[in-house]
């Protein structure tokens, strides 16, 4: 499928050049050795496994796990586009694990891509051992989530966020220190509002890259049992998130600087939506729900439209990245905005009761 894709999709991450910017997130559809060659076949320049941590009660969390999609007016059991569930790990033996996604990160490797280990952080420990373990394999690429929605519900221990940026970078700087040569990404919260300071200390502490955001938490009543859909809390996401996604995106820009890689990540449903998380400042997307939703041909239609939408515009996705981000002015900067009448603007945007003499 890439080989058909124009060079005009190509971007990279640092150093590691990609075919183009779509990446499969990690998650169920990644967790076996056939979904990640199903990614890879539809096209994906990488894939992140599904993530792994040291705690068993994050993989048992797994045999709980449930899923709704929703309607946009919250409907459970709809075709979507959003998705509600608790996810748990992948209930693997790390070494083993990473001995399988090496293996597959080599064959991606003969057509310029990757297949990437992730954890999900539950301490500090077993985050280092674990990501010595997937240097030991040979993998090139290590994904580090330190903002897992789970960690308020889940069993405890199990998941842990780090929002605070003087830990995230004493976290970020031991994982360095055992992933030597390796490209490390930080992967956010999306629950937190320091998302720039959070990415510069990952930056600093050593990252290669920062992915923002994770999806957020959430609570469905349903009309008709009148109880959470699921029974729970869960994490939420949706098309709604993106414009959320590319705002923090371009206040994280700012932070780190244009040459530091910024991926995106949260709401991708569209080739335009890879377009509008690059021109906030993302070099590439992880894109996970719409595989759930449609199967990996969801990854080929992706890249189909992106490919499209910058040949009739006669772009490179390489062109694209932090335009809008940098175009992107205060509200003092604007002119005043005259409404039809002539009057104020926000004229325009009430009933006619509210003017009514
Ligand atoms: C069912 C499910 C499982 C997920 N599991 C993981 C995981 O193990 N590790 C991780 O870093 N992100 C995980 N994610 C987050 C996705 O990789 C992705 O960042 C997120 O779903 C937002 O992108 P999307 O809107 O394209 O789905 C999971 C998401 C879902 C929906």
């Amino acid at each position: 499928m890439s080989a058909r894709l124009s060079p005009r999709l190509a971007t990279a991450i640092g150093a590691l050049a990609l075919p183009n910017p779509l990446i499969c997130g990690a998650g169920e559809p990644v967790m076996t050795a056939a979904g990640i060659r199903a990614a890879l076949a539809a096209g994906a320049a990488g894939v992140i496994a599904k993530s792994i941590n040291e705690r068993p009660e994050g993989a048992a969390q797994l045999e709980r796990a449930d899923y709704a999609f929703l309607s946009p007016d919250h409907q459970a059991g709809s075709a979507g586009p959003a998705l509600f569930c608790r996810s748990g790990l992948a209930p693997y033996e790390p070494a083993a694990w990473f001995a399988t996604l090496a293996a597959l990160d080599r064959e991606a490797a003969a057509s310029g891509r990757f297949v990437a280990a992730s954890l999900v952080l539950a301490a500090a420990e077993g985050a280092v051992r674990i990501a010595g373990l997937a240097r030991a394999a040979g993998l090139r690429v290590f994904e580090l989530n330190v903002g897992a929605p789970h960690a308020a519900e889940a069993a405890a221990g199990a998941i842990a966020q780090e929002t605070d940026p003087a830990a995230l970078a004493a976290l970020v700087g031991a994982v360095r220190a055992a992933t030597p040569g390796m490209q490390l990404w930080v992967k956010l919260t999306g629950l937190a509002s320091n998302l720039p300071a959070l990415a510069a200390a990952a930056r600093q502490a050593g990252a290669d890259a920062v992915v923002m955001m994770g999806r957020f938490m959430a609570l469905v009543p349903d009309l008709d049992s009148m109880a959470p859909v699921l029974g729970t809390a869960a994490a939420y996401g949706g098309p709604w998130a993106l414009p959320i996604v590319c705002r923090f995106l371009a206040q994280s820009r700012r932070a780190v600087g244009t040459t530091f890689p910024l991926l995106g990540t949260n709401g991708v449903r569209s080739g335009g939506d890879v377009a509008r998380l690059a021109l906030a400042g993302a070099s590439a997307a992880e894109v996970l729900s719409v595989v759930m939703a449609e199967g990996f041909g969801g990854l080929a239609r992706i890249l189909a439209e992106l490919d499209a939408l910058l040949a009739a515009r006669d772009l490179r996705f390489a062109d694209l990245v932090g335009r809008a981000a940098d175009a992107q002015q205060s509200y003092a900067a604007q002119p005043k905005v005259t409404g039809r009448s002539g009057g104020a603007r926000w004229r325009d945007f009430v009933p006619p009761e509210t003017l009514a003499e």
